[in-house]
């Protein structure tokens, strides 16, 4: 399968900063790329994308349909505003918004409802991996959350590569792919076609190593992606 390669662009950019962006990236865009903007700036990056190869995503949604929640928005209401994805479960929600592996699940099944494909964030913080946890917490964060019809995709990320500038090492990154490759296998019905990412500190530099590691389909960049021409690189490393 080509490589999945997915930009979270968490909390920036300005509607201004999104069309800039946009202006600069989509002349020198080869291949398809998945962008994750502020739930503000769907619409337009939605707009500015059409006719291109860029698939456009949210960064998370409620699961409820629709009703008194204030602050919240829902799968048809991102849906309605161009998204193709969502990214569910990143480990900043998780870790700063309280969301459980209980919340996780309700929320992909609001995404297959409304047709926009999961992209659901896993891995272990660093205190779980020096305590030998990561194989129990990896498992945990899928069983508990997946149906046997899950059709999106995974990425796994290490919570103490995120941001940090340390990408864990080709050898973590295959230990802990094959683990998870095993383990959708034996959840969902389409287990070995299910894209499994990678996420944390990919830069250009690293892109072409993991390109070239084993078990890996693309990547999930967040700092890396907010620049044009580094999410250029990034792509190109991986072609
Ligand atoms: P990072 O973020 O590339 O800035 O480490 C990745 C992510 O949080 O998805």
């Amino acid at each position: 399968m080509d490589p999945i390669i997915a930009a979270n662009w968490k909390m920036h950019k300005t509607g201004r900063e999104v069309e800039e962006f946009f202006n600069e990236f989509l002349p020198h865009l080869q291949g398809t790329i998945w962008i994750a903007p502020s739930a503000t700036a769907l619409r337009l990056a939605s707009e500015k994308a059409k006719g291109s190869n860029v698939v456009i995503g949210a960064q998370n949604i409620y699961f409820e349909k629709e009703g008194a929640f204030t602050g919240e928005i829902s799968a048809a209401q991102v849906a309605d505003c161009g998204a193709q994805f969502v990214i569910i479960g990143h480990s900043e929600r998780r870790r700063l918004f309280g969301e459980t592996d209980l919340t996780i699940k309700k929320k992909i099944k609001s995404a297959l409802d409304y047709n926009l494909r999961p992209l659901l964030c896993i891995g272990e913080t660093l205190d779980e991996r020096k305590a030998k946890k990561t194989s129990d917490v990896l498992t945990r964060q899928l069983t508990d959350v997946l149906e046997e019809d899950f059709n999106g995709v995974i990425a796994y990320e290490p919570v103490w590569a995120i941001g940090t500038g340390q990408s864990a090492t080709s050898e973590i990154i295959e230990e802990a792919h094959g683990l998870i490759k095993d383990i959708l296998k034996k959840l969902c019905k389409k287990g070995s076609d299910i894209p499994l990412l990678y996420g944390g500190s990919v830069t250009a530099e690293t892109a072409p190593i993991l390109s070239r590691t084993q078990n890996v389909d693309g990547a999930l960049v967040g700092g890396a992606s907010l620049e044009a021409r580094s999410l250029l690189s990034i792509m190109k490393g991986f072609a």
